[in-house]
């Protein structure tokens, strides 16, 4: 712990002890400022301000660098599977043969969910969009699991954790049923996490459901590119509910609402139906205009990020596995591809998106692939938190057996009226 800086607040001088990391950019610990200074730092959006130490996801805005446990992002998704990623994340090494055999059997047998939760699902429309679905159904587990809601015991907060990883595919795809009027799929224990969810979704009581290795494993890769992503808004929320010593379910549900805003994870689905309205590629143009006419509230969904200055890395595996199940499924020519790959290409050489550093993200090709896939547009987020349900169990986790711990609070700064005495309604004009 050195000191790096001295504050100056008038004529008295605080100095600010700093931290380093193991990687990245070093911080100033202003935990006393207030009590020293009085003041307080002011940072909306946080954009430059680390809420926690975490050993769990780096990134590297700068160079496109996304570590998992310290694991690049390209090998774990070229040659690893998305449980042993759930595995890496939650306990912080990749598994044994037998750990990861033993993890898979856990998660394996508590993927049905209670069967109360089916009559669950009946009070809401068919045209409901599944993440209000998801916010509510995974809320509910908390109803259903009280014996591993009490965040002290350290057996019951890695059952809860097991629960959610193991459940939240049964529910999406139970969400995505209900949405399409077929009847729930239980889960079959002799499939693998992403077949077993595919199943979920596609199977129906009539025959038996051909499962596509191409596309599990596609979509296995998906799910491991959306596992976590260090302190973005959801998981910040996951943190800060679970701050409180709120349940991990209702935590859970906490960063599936924050996850649903376009501007975050539901970007995915806000990028395809942008592509979809662009609909050919003359017409790109009309729409880069858009982007940069600071009157226009339109923004390129699926660009830009608020820690990447470079590509996404995971956006190039994306565009990668769009293209292996665009050929598995013998889609020969895609139009909303082609509007993506136009799309993309113009607005990588246009002086507007190089100066403000503005590249594909993760959500720029997903939609594509899901699509094509057969998910419905409004499923898109949904899979998104199926996927990062797994970072936020760990990032909670983390949180929770963190011995500094204590309940997130930020203060402000008060630009309201200063006290005044209450006027009675004769005198108010
Ligand atoms: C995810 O945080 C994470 O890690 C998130 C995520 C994860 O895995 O958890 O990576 C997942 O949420 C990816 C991002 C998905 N969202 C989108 O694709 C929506 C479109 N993108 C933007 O809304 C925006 O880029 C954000 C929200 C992603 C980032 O916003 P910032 O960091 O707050 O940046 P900003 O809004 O201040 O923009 C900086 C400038 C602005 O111009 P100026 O006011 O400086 O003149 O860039 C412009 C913006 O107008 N800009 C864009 C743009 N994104 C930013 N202009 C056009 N199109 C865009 N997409």
């Amino acid at each position: 712990m050195g000191i790096v800086t001295s504050f100056t607040v008038g004529n008295k001088v605080i100095d600010l002890p700093a931290r380093e990391g193991s990687v990245g950019p070093s911080v100033v610990d202003i935990s006393k400022l207030y009590a020293q200074a009085g003041m307080f730092t002011y940072d909306p959006g946080f954009t430059s301000t680390a809420s926690c130490d975490s050993k769990i996801t780096y990134i590297d805005g700068d160079e496109g660098i996304l570590l998992y446990r310290g694991y690049p992002i390209e090998q774990l998704a070229e040659h690893g599977d998305f449980l042993e990623t759930a595995y890496l994340l939650l306990y912080g090494e990749l598994p044994t043969s037998q750990q990861k055999d033993d993890f898979v059997y856990r998660v394996t047998r508590h993927t049905m969910v209670h069967d109360q939760m089916s009559r669950f699902f009946q009070g809401f429309r068919r045209d409901a969009h599944p993440m209000a679905v998801m916010v509510a159904a995974v809320g509910a587990l908390s109803a259903f699991y009280h014996d591993s809601t009490d965040i002290s015991d350290e057996h019951q907060r890695m059952v809860a954790s097991i629960r959610m990883i193991a459940k939240i595919p049964t529910l999406a795809a139970m969400a995505f049923k209900y949405s399409i009027g077929q009847p729930f799929i239980y889960p079959k224990n002799d499939l693998d996490y992403t077949s077993n969810f595919l199943r979920m979704c596609y199977a129906v009581p009539c025959e038996e459901y051909y499962i596509n290795p191409v596309l599990s494993r596609a979509l296995d890769r998906i799910f491991i590119l959306h596992a976590d992503h260090e302190q973005n808004a959801s998981t910040a929320t996951v943190r800060l509910a679970g701050s409180s010593g709120a349940n991990p379910f209702a935590c859970i549900a906490a960063g599936i609402a924050c996850l649903w805003g376009p501007a975050h994870g539901g970007a995915n689905e806000a990028a395809l139906e942008m592509l979809a309205e662009i609909g050919t590629p003359d017409r790109i143009p009309q729409f880069i205009a858009r982007a940069k006419d600071k009157n226009d509230p339109f923004r390129l969904m699926g660009f830009g990020h608020r820690v990447y200055k470079n590509y996404d890395p995971r956006a190039k595996i994306m565009q990668r596995t769009t293209h292996e199940v665009l050929n598995e499924l013998g889609i020969k020519d895609d139009p909303l591809l082609d509007v993506a790959l136009e799309l993309e290409r113009i607005a990588l050489h246009d002086e507007y998106f190089i100066e403000k550093k503005l590249y594909p993200n993760i959500d720029f090709y997903s939609g594509i692939t899901l699509k094509a896939m057969g998910f419905p547009t409004d499923m898109f987020t949904v899979l998104f938190a199926l996927a990062r349900t797994t970072g936020w169990i760990a990032q909670w986790k983390e949180m929770i057996e963190d011995p500094s711990q204590k309940i997130g609070r930020p203060r402000q700064l008060y630009t309201g009226a200063p006290r005044r005495d209450y006027l009675p309604l004769a005198q108010r004009r």
